[in-house]
């Protein structure tokens, strides 16, 4: 519970259809109350944002993506820009995911870039971090999520950064069915809010610190219950209406 007001994404990854993704709109549309108490944002694959921009409208659901350039524009092939992001409804852009870290070699400095391009566009990044299971069997965990923020705010600066989010994300906890325990999360929360403190305490006690990692209707009540825990990053169950419309409901119900 804090005075921040929740937010909830879901990361749709690499799935979806043009009739799967009408059908899951069409669902959340009817499923949200119109004055909803936290905010809502879902991120289609690229192809899909505009379509989903339109289903959207009027509605209370956000639009964002989930990868963009470091560069603004040029002869980058197959990239997308922050720009174009925002040309297409987009209001956020998730950054970092540790997919896109271990599958795709992202380095924090990549990270970090493709966060200053997106916050020069007005895209409000979520910034995901976190540890594998190796991290923190080796009492790593507090020093890696630190790494991988101070990376992007020497960047970036802790004013411009005050725009975004930051999505706590143990890699060990992503698809596995196994989540990291309200306590367990808590204290990487609060880790993260310190090292936003150190350079700004009015800024850390703003932005708003997500958790991701098997999050399901059934525990998101109690992880949301938690001082640093401002909503939720959602992967697998943000495909399925009725789990994140519940999901969408404990962190309206934890503000
Ligand atoms: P799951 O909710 O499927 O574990 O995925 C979490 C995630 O990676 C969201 O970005």
């Amino acid at each position: 519970m804090s005075n921040r007001r929740p937010l909830v994404a879901g990361n749709w990854k690499l799935n979806g259809s043009r009739a799967a993704n009408t059908a899951l709109i069409s669902a959340l549309r009817a499923g949200l109350p119109a004055q909803s108490r936290t905010d809502v944002v879902v991120c289609p694959p690229y192809v899909y944002l505009a379509e989903v921009s339109a289903a959207i409208h009027d509605s209370v659901i956000q639009l964002g993506a989930q990868n963009v350039a470091a560069e603004d524009s040029g002869a980058f092939t197959g990239e997308v820009a922050a720009g174009m992001l925002r040309d297409v409804g987009c209001g956020f852009v998730i950054i970092g995911h540790s997919e896109r870290r271990a599958c795709y070699g992202e380095t924090d400095d990549l990270t970090a870039a493709k966060v200053a391009a997106a916050l020069r566009c007005g895209l409000r990044p979520i910034l995901c971090v976190g540890e594998t299971l190796a991290e923190r069997d080796a009492g790593d965990t507090l020093n890696v999520v630190r790494r991988q923020l101070e990376a992007v705010l020497a960047v970036t600066g802790a004013e411009a950064f005050s725009a975004g989010l930051v999505a706590y994300e143990p890699v060990w906890a992503i698809g596995t069915g196994r989540t990291a325990t309200p306590m367990q999360a808590q204290e990487v929360h609060a880790e993260i809010r310190a090292t936003l403190a150190r350079r700004d305490a009015t800024i850390a006690a703003a932005v708003r610190v997500l958790y991701g990692g098997s999050v399901k209707a059934s525990n998101a009540k109690d992880l949301f219950a938690m001082a640093d825990i401002d909503g939720g990053l959602i992967g697998g169950a943000s495909l399925d209406a009725a789990g994140f419309l519940g999901i969408c409901k404990a962190a309206a119900e934890s503000y």
